[in-house]
């Protein structure tokens, strides 16, 4: 057993996820999802997935808004929260929605989906089971599949910070997460901008942020071993 891993589990489902809240609810019906960030790179760039899966969706207020652009895409979303998941499925029946974490995907089978979204979920996921994550979405995403990550873009090396959980604090680890398939040799970039995290929420997503501590980005990125190596 590993005490450490134990505890800030233990922290992230009594404060972290299960602590979804009626403030998250209220922030996400400001999210204008013909806004998304995601979805305007794959209007600009023209992809039309089949099967996309995100990880921590919350309610899958996002995959709501692509199944609404591309209604014959199968949109599937996982997250701890149970509270997120119960009020997603009241909101969009027609997600699907599990209530788990990304580090155990085996519900799926290898190479199931085309697109992959992480939207500043990675940020907070246990540094004990962060490889396991990358392994299981590597594992999911088919070859020449689209994994489209939205985190913070630190300038600074990254910050672990402390969420007010208290009593147990759990944390959040700031760093460039595209970074991580990248240096795999087995993911390419085709996409990254900064984005504003606050504006993003109102659909002023391309603006700049001032707090560079604040600062997201977006990356988007192909798999293909036969498209890196040359
Ligand atoms: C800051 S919220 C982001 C929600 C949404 N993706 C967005 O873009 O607004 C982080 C989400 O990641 C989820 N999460 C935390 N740890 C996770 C894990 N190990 N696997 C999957 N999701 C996780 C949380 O429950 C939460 O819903």
């Amino acid at each position: 057993m590993n005490i450490t891993k134990d505890i800030e589990n233990e922290a992230f489902f009594a404060y972290g996820a299960n602590s979804w809240s009626a403030y998250q609810a209220q922030q996400l019906t400001k999210i204008k999802s013909n806004h998304d960030p995601v979805l305007n790179i794959l209007k600009d760039y023209q992809i039309h997935p089949r099967n996309c899966l995100e990880i921590g969706a919350s309610t899958g207020f996002r995959l709501k808004g692509i199944q609404q652009l591309f209604p014959d895409c199968q949109a599937t979303g996982v997250d701890p929260s149970k509270k997120a998941i119960i009020e997603g499925k009241k909101q969009y029946p027609n997600i699907q929605l599990m209530q788990r974490e990304a580090d155990d995907l085996s519900c799926f089978p290898d190479e199931s989906f085309d697109l992959l979204i992480g939207s500043f979920s990675m940020y907070v996921v246990d540094r004990m089971l962060l490889l396991k994550v990358v392994a299981e979405m590597d594992r999911v995403l088919e070859e020449h599949g689209r994994l489209i990550l939205i985190d913070f873009f630190p300038v600074t090396p990254p910050v672990n910070e402390c969420h007010p959980t208290k009593p147990t604090p759990s944390f959040s680890y700031k760093q460039n997460y595209e970074e991580i398939f990248r240096a795999s040799g087995l993911y390419r970039l085709w996409h990254k901008e900064t984005i504003n995290d606050a504006a993003c929420l109102k659909g002023n997503q391309r603006n700049s942020n001032n707090n560079l501590g604040e600062r997201a980005c977006i990356t988007a990125l192909i798999k293909g071993s036969k498209i890196t190596y040359e």
